[in-house]
């Protein structure tokens, strides 16, 4: 297989892309990423962040991504690239296929993305090696609450919250990767022989599994149900996004090396920390939000992603107003 390389010429109509740095990748769950430049008119392009399938005619996990994202955006942009924007979600500016720069027989996806320069929330936590200012969090969050809400609104649901996939730019957030959605126009979708929607196949980041998609653990092996995940589990990845985002920490506890047994029986019956207990610079406020968020039982978190905004924008009101004191 031909991979794409810093050099490598990408051409799509008037377009012509020539692939400048390579933004790293992760095993097989990782597209390319690249800032690339359309030679023809740099001016008016500039940087861009590109994923890549370097062949669609092979049934990988990117091919499956770039299908789905094709249809994630059917689904929220209803005139396709083209038209109206929703704010706070970081969709592709372009999105086709094209044949490999070696093979002309090969196609490549090819998704096309504004340039965040500083990456993702957890990569600028890598950076500065600290966690993230709280204001600056709450502001970044509402962002993607809103754009969470537009997805929810259409009866999407994200399903992979998380600091990863919070792209940042100053203050502003966007949710990024829609690989795992789950929306109208994947229900009942397999993909060569893949089942997107087998509900006893879990999908997702396991050290964010929420409890409700549990619903057996009395086995040795518990049982996985993706049908209970709704939108208030993409509230408790809200919340946990946020709690990660202030402390660099996990609120249960959950390490790297935890099995996914340990991983689930933590999202069962642990009791979250308080964000607080590791920064004491953190309002009791902050902690009730993400509690709340955290709550094992999903009638008990905020219901919506507009509520879970809402306590946000009261909890930037008061510190602004702690900052004004001081
Ligand atoms: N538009 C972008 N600008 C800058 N960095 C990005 C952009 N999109 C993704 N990234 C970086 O690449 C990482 C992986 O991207 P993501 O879309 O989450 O793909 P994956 O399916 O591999 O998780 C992100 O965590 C972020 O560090
Ligand atoms: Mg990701």
């Amino acid at each position: 297989m031909y991979e794409a390389k810093e050099g490598t010429v990408i051409r799509h109509g008037n377009l012509q892309y020539q692939l400048a740095k390579k933004m790293g990748c992760e095993g097989h769950f990782c597209f390319y990423g690249f800032v690339g430049e359309d030679v023809q008119d740099r001016k008016q392009r500039g940087p861009a962040f590109f994923k890549i399938s370097p062949d669609l005619s092979e049934l990988s996990l990117s091919t499956l991504s770039f299908e789905v994202e094709k249809r994630f955006i059917g689904d929220i942009c209803l005139s396709g690239l083209a038209g109206f924007r929703p704010p706070g979600l970081a969709i592709p500016t372009e999105m086709f296929e094209t044949t490999g720069p070696r093979d002309e027989k090969k196609h490549w996806g090819v998704r096309v993305f504004h340039y965040f320069q500083e990456g993702a929330v957890d990569d600028i936590n890598e950076r500065q090696e600290k966690p993230l200012d709280i204001a600056r969090t709450v502001k970044i969050l509402m962002d993607v609450s809103q754009g969470l809400a537009f997805m929810h609104e259409r009866d999407c649901l994200h399903r992979d919250i998380k600091p990863s996939n919070i792209l940042v730019d100053r203050e502003s957030g966007y949710l990024a990767d829609f690989d795992i959605y789950h929306g109208p126009s994947v229900r009942g979708l397999s993909i060569g022989g893949v089942s997107l929607d087998d509900p006893k196949y879990f999908r997702g980041t396991k050290d964010f599994i929420c409890p409700e998609i549990i619903p057996s653990h009395s086995a040795i092996f518990p049982k996985i149900d993706m049908q209970r995940f709704d939108m208030r589990s993409d509230i408790y990845h809200l919340g946990m996004s946020f709690f990660i985002a202030i402390t660099d920490e996990h609120p249960l506890g959950v390490g790297d090396d935890d099995s996914l047994y340990l991983q689930m029986r933590k999202a069962l019956f642990q009791e979250p920390r308080k964000a607080a207990e590791i920064n004491p610079a953190i309002p009791p406020e902050a902690d009730k939000i993400i509690q709340k968020a955290l709550e094992k039982d999903p009638d008990k978190r905020q219901q919506t992603a507009e509520e879970f905004r809402q306590e946000l924008y009261g909890l930037l009101l008061l510190l602004m107003n702690k900052r004004e004191e001081r």
